[in-house]
Order: C-alpha cells, then sequence, then structure tokens
C-alpha cells in the first residue's frame, strides 16, 4: 500500500514508520513525504532516506481550501492510498477529510478521547493523571476524533516536567505507530460503525 506522511516539524515519528516500513514484508511504503513548512527538520530525514518530499507551503495559499486542493493534488499525483499524518499541525477542511475518509491516521500524544488539541503533557500533568499515553486514530472532521485504530499507556512518574513526558510518551508513538499502520494496511484493522475491528493473525 502506498503511503504519503504529512509533517511539519521534527520527523522523529516519520523516521519510525520509514524504518519499519523497510523491513521485510511490510504491508506499506512511504512514497511521498510532504510538508507544510519549508524548513521542516522531518524533510531531511526523508531526503536522507531517499523518500521523495514536496512542500506545500499554507503560507501561499489565500485559503484553506485551497491549501487543501492542491495538498490533495501532490498526494493525488503520488498515487497515495493512505495518509499518515505525523506532527502535521494544520486543521484540514471537512472537504479533504471526507475524500480521504477511512484513508488517513494520525498519531495523538494522549490516550484519546481525553486531552485533545495542544498543550497535552502541561493538562496531564496538571490534572494529576497517574498514566496518559498515545493514540493513532483514523481522522475525522473535528480535530483528535475519530476510530481508534490502537493506543499504548505511559506511566506519569513522579517529579515529570512536560518535556520529560513528552520523551517518554514519544518513545512509545515510535513503536506505536508503525504497529498501527501495519494493522491498517494489511487489511486487519478496519473501520466498522465508527469503531475499529481488528481482525484474524497474532501479532
Ligand atoms: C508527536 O508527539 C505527535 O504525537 C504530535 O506531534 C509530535 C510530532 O513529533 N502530534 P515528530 O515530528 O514526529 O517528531
Amino acid at each position: 500500500m502506498k503511503v504519503g506522511v504529512l509533517i511539519s516539524g521534527r520527523g522523529s515519528n516519520l523516521r519510525s514508520l520509514i524504518a519499519a516500513t523497510r523491513e521485510p514484508g511490510f504491508p506499506a511504503e512511504i512514497v511521498i513525504v510532504i510538508s507544510n513548512k519549508p524548513d521542516a527538520p522531518g524533510l531531511e530525514v526523508a531526503r536522507a532516506a531517499g523518500i521523495p518530499t514536496q512542500v506545500v507551503n499554507h503560507k501561499d495559499y489565500p485559503t484553506r481550501e485551497a491549501f487543501d486542493a492542491e495538498l490533495d493534488a501532490a498526494l493525488r499525483r503520488a498515487g497515495i492510498e493512505l495518509i499518515c499524518s505525523a506532527g502535521f499541525m494544520r486543521i484540514l477542511s471537512d472537504g479533504f477529510v471526507e475524500s480521504w475518509r477511512d484513508r488517513q491516521l494520525n498519531i495523538h500524544p494522549s490516550l484519546l478521547p481525553a486531552f485533545k488539541g495542544l498543550r497535552v503533557h502541561e493538562r496531564v500533568l496538571e490534572a494529576g493523571c497517574r498514566i496518559t499515553g498515545c493514540t493513532v486514530h483514523f481522522v475525522r472532521a473535528a480535530m483528535d476524533e475519530g476510530p481508534i485504530v490502537a493506543q499504548v499507556a505511559v506511566p506519569v512518574l513522579e517529579g515529570d516536567t512536560p518535556d520529560m513526558l513528552a520523551d517518554r510518551v514519544l518513545e512509545a508513538e515510535h513503536k506505536l505507530y508503525p504497529l498501527a499502520l501495519k494493522l491498517v494496511a494489511s487489511g486487519r484493522a478496519r473501520v466498522v460503525n465508527e469503531r475499529v475491528e481488528i481482525s484474524g493473525g497474532s501479532g
């Protein structure tokens, strides 16, 4: 399955997806990486791995719809069957999300539906949570909503700062996203009545 990865920044999840998809027998390959930011360090991660990159700079487009149309065109030109958003910091229009329905994944650094949005780790600590984690889900129009493919729980430890917690969650993200992509790309994870059903296999 041909995958396009959307990024805006560092690209550490992209790096883990590249490594996983290059394992023998992995059911997906990353054929394009698109960033809305021209200086995203993740672009260099892709280039170093020999993966084609493209910048679709949101600042070059007068409206969200115009930006989304170019993003959509770039993905279709590349023959993409599944989008993985990995630290992509733009809200996509309803039309875009709908046309990629059940064909777009996102990773979020909390146990959704708790702590949608930004400043996740600060808010987890403020709330006094003892456990947090990360989630890979299919994308829907509402931010950080959609059928959940996979989650990992991560402990909050005494004395954690938001950065310490972010690092611990990020390590879990790097394991989770490849696993979730494998489930979806192999056809084992499917959306049925807005929930993900996982079928067959043992691993
Ligand atoms: C990750 O924590 C991801 O969950 C969030 O943004 C961060 C992106 O990090 N949406 P990276 O660019 O993959 O390193």
